[in-house]
């Protein structure tokens, strides 16, 4: 997606440990106008694919997440890494290990929200390892819903996360690809 490169390209920094920084737009302050873009992108990319629930993971995934599902016609859901208070009723749950920070984390999603009859659409904003993509499938999975695809902002093609989820049969579609960060350059995956 030629607009986001181009933001990238102007606006992301390397950090030092292969981490893109992209804090202008998408993991702290957010462009809606872009959001609104990659919307229109996965609308255009899954329309014939008869999705009922977009499904993210709080939080950088819930902006580009609610674009999608507001195109698409269907609810956002996003998957919890704290259990809320309010959260009492049967949850299903799966254990998310990050490699980046190194550290497990319990990602929830209440029952009522997914049922066998859905076909998900999962949304992230990074894919690296593929732990959180792979954690929300596994959710979809326990639900009895079938997983349409998975829509990644920014991937980091560098990383095992994309051949991992192809090898596990996954529709893979992300709209920024990233072949390397290495001496501080973005160079990328050009379709
Ligand atoms: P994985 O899910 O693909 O296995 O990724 P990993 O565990 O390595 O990443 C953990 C967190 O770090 C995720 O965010 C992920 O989006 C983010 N991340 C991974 N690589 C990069 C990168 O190069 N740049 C940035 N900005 N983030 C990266 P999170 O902890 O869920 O954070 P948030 O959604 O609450 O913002």
């Amino acid at each position: 997606m030629e607009r986001l490169i181009q933001k990238i390209k102007q606006e992301g920094t390397v950090l030092s440990d292969g981490v893109l920084k992209v804090d202008t737009f998408l993991n702290h302050q957010i462009d809606p106008q872009l959001m609104w873009d990659i919307g229109t992108t996965l609308k255009s990319l899954f329309a014939e694919s008869g999705v009922t629930k977009v499904l993210t993971i709080e939080s950088s995934g819930i902006a580009p997440g609610v674009m999608a599902a507001m195109q698409l016609g269907v609810p956002l859901l996003f998957a919890r890494k704290r259990k809320s208070l309010t959260m009492r009723d049967d949850l299903y749950t799966e254990r998310v290990y990050s490699f980046t920070k190194q550290e497990e984390s319990e990602v929830t999603v209440s029952r009522k929200f997914l049922s066998e009859q859905d076909r998900v659409l999962i949304v992230d904003d990074f894919l690296a390892n593929g732990e959180a993509a792979l954690g929300m499938a596994r959710i979809v999975e326990q639900a009895g819903a079938s997983v349409v695809g998975i829509a990644i902002v920014i991937e980091k093609s560098f990383q095992p996360g994309r051949d991992k989820l192809l090898e596990l049969g996954y529709r893979v579609e992300s709209l920024a690809r990233i072949a390397s960060l290495q001496d501080g350059q973005v160079t990328f995956i050009e379709d």
